[in-house]
């Protein structure tokens, strides 16, 4: 058994279109974690109400903390990491000039290697714990990905991206082998330790119907594999999509059409989604992934947040990288809250902590598991540092309420603040502290 010792804020339900707010989240001034031996937490409360024996002592922690749970990245492509930044440009031209070759150079597995044991040190580093990644068509990078996911000790659900068309000729792959290919590190890696597999087809354009029928059936196969895919985030993708697929009512009706919706089907994006598009996503409790540092970074929208929610559907944060510009969400966080404050909507830093966190761990079917800190869940937290830089200190410091603090910290915060990242209760990451 360990034991943490510090101020604690944990999400415990969805605070969207609820009149009590406050039953949605828990704060413990003088907070005790206790995480079982297996990494499960065992206990949360105040200190002064835990069931403790002498000999147990509490873990060092730096001054002035707070614990709360790991980060859900929703949607981030693995093989981008080298290419943050890459202006001009809307989505489709991005796609062509900069991201395309960039994955091509994914056949070199050296390559693959040097950004993979980059990427899964970066993401704890930012505070993500759990992350659903589009790798790029290479399978022997793929499997480096997995490799290195279960090295680092991170929770992330991984696919082998599928194209057999409009893309250059060193990206596309029969779809008889892109599946052949994808069914094997299925059963390699699915249900694996932290790991998961998603079947990922990487958005319509990219995929013939005999593609996206193939992959479809490969999810009939394997039907707790996840689906990830992008929709709607473009309005040239979606202009694009209609002369591609000129039977098709709708953009999601593709995906509906190939078999590819449902519970555990994450769509990037959905920005320019029409109401019986987003009814569908609803029937079929389809998830989508909002990744707004990406769609302001593209120029790609606003994303309409109110209305999906209202619509039904699960919603989480994504970094989107390579198209959002850093792997840490408290950036996502801040920009979910200014791509809605744009729209006269303004989130409360209860709603956007649940979004980076619960929401996240709901929109990957996890919340079983993570997301949130309660008694049975894995031990996936954070060690946050109050004092990490001169302003975010001022700024705490004068903060009289909970939400005042998270405020501070999903607008002034970085990484930086992380302190320390545990994943089922073994820590993964731990900042440098001044001085030691
Ligand atoms: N749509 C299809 N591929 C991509 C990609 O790599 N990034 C983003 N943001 N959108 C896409
Ligand atoms: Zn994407």
């Amino acid at each position: 058994m360990k034991l943490y010792r510090s101020p604690i804020f944990t999400p415990v339900a969805d605070p969207f279109g609820t009149s009590d707010v406050d039953a949605t989240w828990r704060y413990f001034e003088d907070g005790c974690l206790q995480v079982d031996d297996s990494g499960r937490i065992a206990w949360v409360g105040e200190w002064n109400e835990a069931q403790l024996t002498d000999d147990v002592k509490p873990e060092p922690l730096p001054q002035h903390t707070l614990i709360t749970p790991g980060l859900v990245d929703t949607h981030l492509h693995a093989p981008q990491l080298e290419m943050i930044g890459s202006y001009g440009g809307d989505l489709l031209e991005w796609l062509n000039r900069y991201t395309f070759p960039t994955e091509a150079r994914f056949a070199d597995a050296g390559h693959a290697l040097s950004i993979a044991r980059e990427l899964f040190e970066e993401l704890p580093r930012g505070g993500t714990t759990t992350a659903l990644l589009f790798s790029t068509i290479h399978t022997t990078a793929t499997e480096i990905f997995f490799e290195e996911a279960e090295r680092a000790g991170v929770r992330a659900i991984i696919g082998k991206t599928l194209m057999d068309r409009n893309a250059p000729a060193n990206l596309l792959e029969p779809a008889a082998t892109a599946i052949a290919d994808s069914r094997e590190l299925i059963r390699k890696w699915h249900g694996r330790g932290l790991l998961s597999y998603a079947i990922s087809p990487r958005f319509a354009p990219t995929c013939s119907d005999e593609l996206l029928a193939a992959a479809g059936g490969l999810r009939s196969e394997f039907p707790d594999v996840y689906v990830h895919t992008h929709v709607s985030e473009s309005r040239g993708e979606v202009r694009w999509v209609r002369e591609l697929f000129p039977d098709a009512r709708d953009y999601v009706s593709v995906y509906e059409s190939a078999g590819l919706l449902g519970p555990r089907s994450v769509l990037a994006h959905g920005i320019h989604l029409g109401d019986e598009e987003l009814e569908l996503l609803r029937r079929t409790d389809s998830r989508i992934s909002h990744c707004p540092n990406s769609n302001l970074f593209l120029g790609s929208g606003l994303f309409p947040l109110q209305k999906v929610l209202r619509a039904g559907i699960t919603c989480g944060l994504g970094s989107d990288i390579g198209a959002g510009t850093t792997p840490c969400l408290f950036n996502a966080m801040a920009d979910a809250y200014k791509v809605q404050q744009v729209q006269g909507v303004s989130l409360s830093p209860f709603e956007l902590w649940y979004l980076g966190t619960l929401g996240g761990a709901r929109t990957l079917s996890l919340d079983g598991v993570t997301g949130s800190l309660e008694p049975g869940k894995d031990a996936d937290f954070l060690v946050l540092d109050l004092q990490a830089t001169s302003l975010l200190n001022r700024r705490i410091r004068s903060a009289s309420s909970v939400q005042e603090l998270l405020a501070g910290l999903i607008f002034m915060g970085d990484d930086r603040v992380v302190s320390e990242t545990f994943v089922r209760g073994r820590r993964i990451s731990q900042r440098a502290r001044p001085g030691c």
